[in-house]
Parts: structure tokens; C-alpha cells; sequence
């Protein structure tokens, strides 16, 4: 690691290039448009509304809880404002789907136990995730699958996850070079652990919303081929790498970037198919 990593200066840096990239929108002052049928029909066959309701309420709990235990009054700062942010997702989520009648139940989010391991595992979850839904965004934008309108809608909550993956890669590093050399194959540890458990998560999630909604998963596969075109795996995986290095190259050099699923993504590309999507799941 670079002797910036765990200075004061770091830190700095981390919090205000957070503090500063904050983009002030309401969700509820947001031009919500008017869809048509198809439109709607095609956005309500996404399988994934529930998952994402319930997983922006209990992020918006867990980082807002982590916001008040941290100690330092900076990085506080900067840890309750993405706990706003997170907050703002979760109503643009209930929002749109009150808006455009896409029925989900209520989710009572649940506070966390330790709140500091919990806003690990989210920062990995979220660095997992934001690499993919970036891929898919740009995706459903290009496509068509999303009016244009939407698109214009969901950039900033997009953009932002960018600014909590680079905020969380460099609050984890930061936190491991400021412990001593005795404390810190633990932490090591547990960075390793969280990373894990969200992947395991991230692949039972994936499982459950299969299972739970075939139907909906069938609907959307359907749409989702003919609205998105012939893309093969590899292209898509390439798409997300572009993307990534898009969403998070306007910030400071300095900072770092997450790299474990760029990487992983990286060595996987010369494996992946070149067959597009539509071939492969009719096959
Ligand atoms: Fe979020
Ligand atoms: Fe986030």
C-alpha cells in the first residue's frame, strides 16, 4: 500500500470528495413520466423490485446506524450523508413502484447488531452488485428497454453507487493501515469473511428470486431478449468493465478503486462465450 493510504490526508480526501460529488435531488420533485402500457408492463416483468425494496430499506438503516456510532466527527460526516443517500433510493424505489403499479410488500428494515461488520459487508455487496447493474443500465439505456425518461431518472442513484464502492474500498483500506501489525491479519480476516458472505448471499439472493418468481423471471427473459438485442456473455462482461472504469475515472487518482470483480471479471472474459444471450438460453 502507498504511505497516503491510512494518512490524514486520506481520509480527508475520502470524505470530502464524498461530501463534495453529493448530488442534492428529491426523489419526490423528480420528473416522474408518464408511461404507456407496454412501457410499464415491461418494467413491472423485472424480477427484481422486491429484492431491491428490501435491500435499499435495510442499507439505509445500517449505514445511517453506522453514521452515528463512528467516532471520528469527518468520516461521521461523510458515513450519515450515504446513509441519506441510501435512504433517497429506497423511497425513489417506493415511488416508482406506487407510481407505475408494481405491487411489493412492506419490509421492516432491521437494525443491525454491529453496525461497523455490517457497513463491511454492504460496501462488498455493494462493489459486487454496482459492477453488474452497471452493465445492465447501460444496457436497458441503449436498448430502449428503459424510456429514456427513466434512464435520465435512475443516473444519479447509479452514479452514486459509484461514489459508495470507491468511499467503501478506501474507508476499509484506511481503517486496516491505521492498525497496528499485530491487529491487522485479523482485520484481513474479516475483510475476507464479509467479502465472502456477500458473495454467498448475492448467489442465494439470485436463487430466490428465481424460485420465487419463475414466472415473472420468465416474462422478463422474454422481453428482456427482444428488447436488449444479441449481446453474448463476453461483450456484456466487457460492457460492465468499460462502464465501471467510466462511473468511477472522474474522481480523484489518489483514491482507490475496487478491483477484486473487475479483476475476477477480467481473467474470466477469455472463457465466457462470444454466443449471444438469446442463443445461449434458447440452446
Ligand atoms: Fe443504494
Ligand atoms: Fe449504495
Amino acid at each position: 500500500m502507498p504511505p497516503f493510504i491510512g494518512s490524514q490526508e486520506h481520509k480527508e480526501l475520502l470524505c470530502r470528495f464524498f461530501i463534495e460529488t453529493h448530488d442534492p435531488y428529491k426523489p419526490s420533485e423528480m420528473p416522474w413520466p408518464k408511461l404507456d402500457e407496454a412501457a410499464r408492463a415491461r418494467l413491472a416483468s423485472l424480477p427484481i423490485w422486491e429484492e431491491a425494496v428490501r435491500t435499499e430499506a435495510d442499507t439505509a438503516l445500517a449505514v445511517t446506524v453506522m453514521g452515528e456510532c463512528e467516532k471520528d466527527p469527518l468520516l461521521a460526516k461523510a458515513i450519515s450523508l450515504q446513509g441519506y443517500e441510501e435512504s433517497r433510493h429506497a423511497e425513489l424505489l417506493r415511488l416508482l413502484t406506487q407510481k407505475y403499479g408494481i405491487p411489493v410488500p412492506d419490509f421492516p428494515a432491521t437494525r443491525p447488531q454491529d453496525p461497523d461488520w455490517a457497513f463491511m459487508r454492504i460496501g462488498y455487496g455493494e462493489c459486487f452488485d454496482s459492477f453488474f447493474a452497471f452493465g445492465l443500465f447501460a444496457l436497458a439505456r441503449d436498448s430502449g428497454f428503459f424510456p429514456p425518461e427513466l434512464v435520465t431518472l435512475f443516473e444519479p442513484v447509479m452514479q452514486e453507487e459509484g461514489r459508495h464502492i470507491i468511499f467503501h474500498v478506501n474507508w476499509v483500506a484506511f481503517n486496516q493501515a491505521k492498525l497496528g501489525y499485530t491487529k491487522r491479519p485479523s482485520y484481513v480476516f474479516r475483510r475476507g469473511l464479509a467479502m465472502w458472505l456477500q458473495m454467498v448471499s448475492r448467489f442465494k439472493t439470485a436463487l430466490r428470486v428465481k424460485g420465487k418468481n419463475d414466472r415473472a423471471q420468465d416474462n422478463f427473459t422474454m422481453s428482456a431478449h427482444k428488447s436488449f438485442g444479441d449481446i453474448s456473455p463476453r461483450e456484456f462482461v466487457e460492457l460492465c468493465l468499460s462502464e465501471n472504469e467510466r462511473r468511477l475515472k472522474p474522481y480523484d487518482e489518489r483514491l482507490l478503486r475496487p478491483a477484486f470483480v473487475p479483476t475476477v471479471a477480467k481473467a474470466a472474459l477469455k472463457t465466457l462465450p462470444k454466443k449471444p444471450v438469446a442463443e445461449a438460453v434458447a440452446a
